[in-house]
């Protein structure tokens, strides 16, 4: 592993600030994963920085009466400022709108249209006949043909999730001047997935170790077809497409944005005084590519951008993109417009990085999506950080100090228990090296924790307190012991707390960068002198957590007040068409008991549940494994469909279906029963 590594993250969209949902999707696994690999020593540069194009920002924009450069440039400075303070060790911090970045787009635009790749295609689109602006997506509003809501958007109804375009609209409008829009013609240039599906898919399966959720995902869309794409827009705001012929026209967001990685490793090579250097990460195949994502991107950085790349033909793919999936806020949806979000300028007001990057860098949602909550917030950093690490550190240092004169004692006769305690230095850096090589973040944190809960424990069982005056030396062996431990802590632990573990560097005594080939059992000297310092971690108080559920519901409360009474009318699903009796009666539902629970390989959505009807055991899938592991459903009392046809999914028959209730935040909840197993419901 010494091969050049290109990492980058996502670039966010300078509309607004960064929340956690952001941090945990990309920013803070790509940091975690980049620290591990600097302190190997390995050659890697972490980019990112601002887009500052595309239809979000120039809403955000139309909504606060101001003009889209000056939303990005507020967003740009202060996201890049807060994720300095956070402790992401980006490279570059770049951004879209910088000439740099236009010029290489254009210029990878231009060699794909020599090559003759793209098809160009004329066709009708709706126009503000005031301003004669094509209108997006989002500018058109209407009444949804599913539903009859009246103020569906030109993508989406929110109020029943139809997806829409456009033309689908029922008395659609500008949403700029609220006329009816009129039918123009226009004429785009085409990115041909269809056409290049063959090509992408045999990449796809060259890919070795990417993680299930993300191949998942590709092939279910390669599954569906891939359909054609426009890189070109309407629109005035953008990287202007370079051609005399297309004059109005930019580039579409997201064929210019994924070039920012290459834009902004451009301008980070000036920076270093090698203005070529940045080719060296990009057309050098001894570069290895990794793009953290959320798996909103999939598609993007796993089909199109790498289409792109293999067409212009200059540049390396990714070798890896390990996006993670969403994160929950206090079990409900993260939503920015409702007001449910921490934020984290407010949380770096509050409390101190390392502690966030901890926390939630053991709840990444990492394989199916994951909850913060400000009580496990609590939980972790005072029953994990404090009480282990901390503890651990603190007992280790101060006793050292008081009773040996701050001098690490030598190692002297150990007896078994040292030895053990010493040899968990090298096998927890071999599982923590793994887990990080595998991108499996929350594993090799916990592996981390697990060697500073094997030092306390040992730190406890040797009672140096008592071997103090009973057996000297025994004592000063649970200090040396120790002390290696801190050490060997003061590696492990840097890329999750780099402020603690260099503060805890110092009061060891040690000088210089964190190196993982550092990592031994004898890495501080007997003799060196040591200092305790300050406790590194001290307990939240419950006061404290309750002020941040106040400010949480409290803003939530805000944003439905102001969202009004439309938001409340979006908020329901609405009811059915009505059906008779007969129909209802023919449907049996019965009381059955999940007996046993199972994953099923490559279906990321299914769980296969054993059902007990009490007259017959069924096999019956059931989509809840985004939500569900199989422990905390085995023993349930559910309700079930029991005369469905069977159906198959995954080679797997299924006979029947479990009910489950969906909540507006998209949580399923089971119905659940007293009543006797096999009762029929009616
Ligand atoms: O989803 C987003 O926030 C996009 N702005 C991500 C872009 S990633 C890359 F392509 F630049
Ligand atoms: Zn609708």
């Amino acid at each position: 592993m010494s091969k050049r590594t290109l990492i980058t993250s996502a670039l966010p969209y300078a509309n607004g600030p960064i929340h956690l949902g952001h941090l945990a999707g990309a920013y803070l696994p790509a940091d975690l994963y980049t620290r591990y690999r600097r302190l190997r020593g390995d050659d890697v540069i972490h980019i990112c920085g601002s887009d500052e194009h595309g239809v979000p920002i120039t809403i955000t924009a139309d909504k606060k009466g101001v003009s889209p450069k000056q939303i990005v440039d507020e967003y740009h400075e202060r996201n890049k400022k807060v994720f300095r303070e956070f402790g992401i060790d980006f490279d570059y911090y770049g951004r879209t709108s910088s000439p740099v970045h236009h010029k290489t787009s254009q210029a990878f635009f231009l060699t794909l249209n020599e090559k003759g790749i793209f098809r160009k295609k004329k066709e009708k689109q709706l126009c503000d006949p005031e301003t004669g602006m094509f209108l997006p997506d989002r500018y058109v509003k209407g009444t949804c043909p599913s539903c009859g809501y009246e103020e569906a958007h030109g993508d989406q109804c929110e109020r029943c999730g139809s997806s829409l375009s456009p033309l689908e609209l029922k008395e659609p409008r500008s949403t700029l001047t609220g006329n009816k829009p009129e039918l123009k013609e226009t004429e785009h240039w085409y990115l041909p997935l269809g056409d290049l599906q063959p090509e992408i898919e045999k990449w796809i399966d060259s890919r070795k170790n990417w993680k299930p959720n993300v191949l998942g995902q590709c092939r279910s869309w390669l599954k569906e077809g891939l359909s054609d794409r426009a890189v070109t827009r309407d629109l005035s705001w953008g990287v202007p497409v370079p051609l005399e012929s297309a004059r109005t026209k930019v580039l579409y967001v997201w064929f210019d944005a994924p070039i920012g990685y290459i834009s902004a490793t451009k301008e980070w090579a000036e920076e270093q005084g090698d203005p070529e250097l940045w080719k060296t990460y990009w057309q050098d195949d001894e570069t290895e590519l990794i793009h953290f994502i959320g798996k909103d991107n999939i598609v993007f950085h796993c089909i199109m951008f790498p289409l792109m790349l293999l067409k212009h033909g200059d540049y390396v793919l990714p070798e890896n993109v390990p996006a993670n999936e969403f994160l929950n806020l206090e079990g409900r949806k993260l939503s920015t417009s409702k007001g449910w979000a921490v934020w984290l300028e407010e949380y770096l007001e509050h409390f101190e990085p390392d502690l966030l990057r901890y926390v939630l860098g053991t709840t990444l949602p990492e394989t199916k999506d994951s909850d913060f909550s400000w009580q496990d917030f609590q939980t972790r950093v005072n029953s994990e950080l404090a009480d282990i690490l901390g503890n651990f550190l603190y007992r280790t240092l101060s006793f050292t100090e008081r009773f040996f004169d701050g001098k690490v004692p030598p190692l002297v006769n150990p007896n078994e228990k040292d030895l053990r305690a010493l040899k968990s230095i090298k096998t927890s850096g071999e599982k923590i090296g793994k887990a990080y090589e595998k991108f499996r973040l929350r594993e090799a944190i916990a592996e981390t924790m697990n060697l500073a809960r094997i030092g306390n424990k040992y730190f406890t069982e040797t009672e140096p307190w008592k071997t103090r005056k009973e057996d000297p030396q025994s004592c000063a062996n649970t200090l040396h012991v120790s002390v290696q431990i801190a050490a060997a802590l003061s590696i492990l632990f840097t890329p999750v707390l780099p402020n603690k573990m260099s503060t805890l560097r110092d009061q060891l005594g040690i000088s210089g960068e964190a190196a993982w080939n550092d990592l031994d059992d004898s890495m501080i000297e007997p003799g060196r002198k040591i200092s305790s310092g300050d406790i590194l971690f001290t307990k939240i108080e419950d006061d404290v957590i309750e002020k941040e559920l106040e400010r949480l519901k409290r803003r939530a409360a805000e944003a439905a007040e102001a969202a009004g009474d439309s938001e409340s009318e979006e908020s329901y699903t609405p009811l059915k068409k009505r059906t008779d009796f007969n129909k209802f009666s023919a449907i049996d539902l019965r009381v059955g008991r999940i007996t046993n629970a199972e994953e099923i390989p490559k279906a990321d959505k299914l769980l296969k549940l054993t059902v007990d009807l009490g007259f017959e055991i069924r096999t019956i899938l059931a989509g809840i494994r985004k939500q569900y592991d199989p422990d905390e459903v085995i023993g349930r009392k559910v309700c079930v469909v029991a005369n469905l046809e069977p159906k198959k999914m995954m080679g797997i028959e299924s006979n029947g279906m479990v009910l489950m209730a969906e909540e507006q935040d998209g949580k399923l909840q089971f119905l659940s029963t007293d009543a006797e197993v096999g009762s029929p419901i009616f």
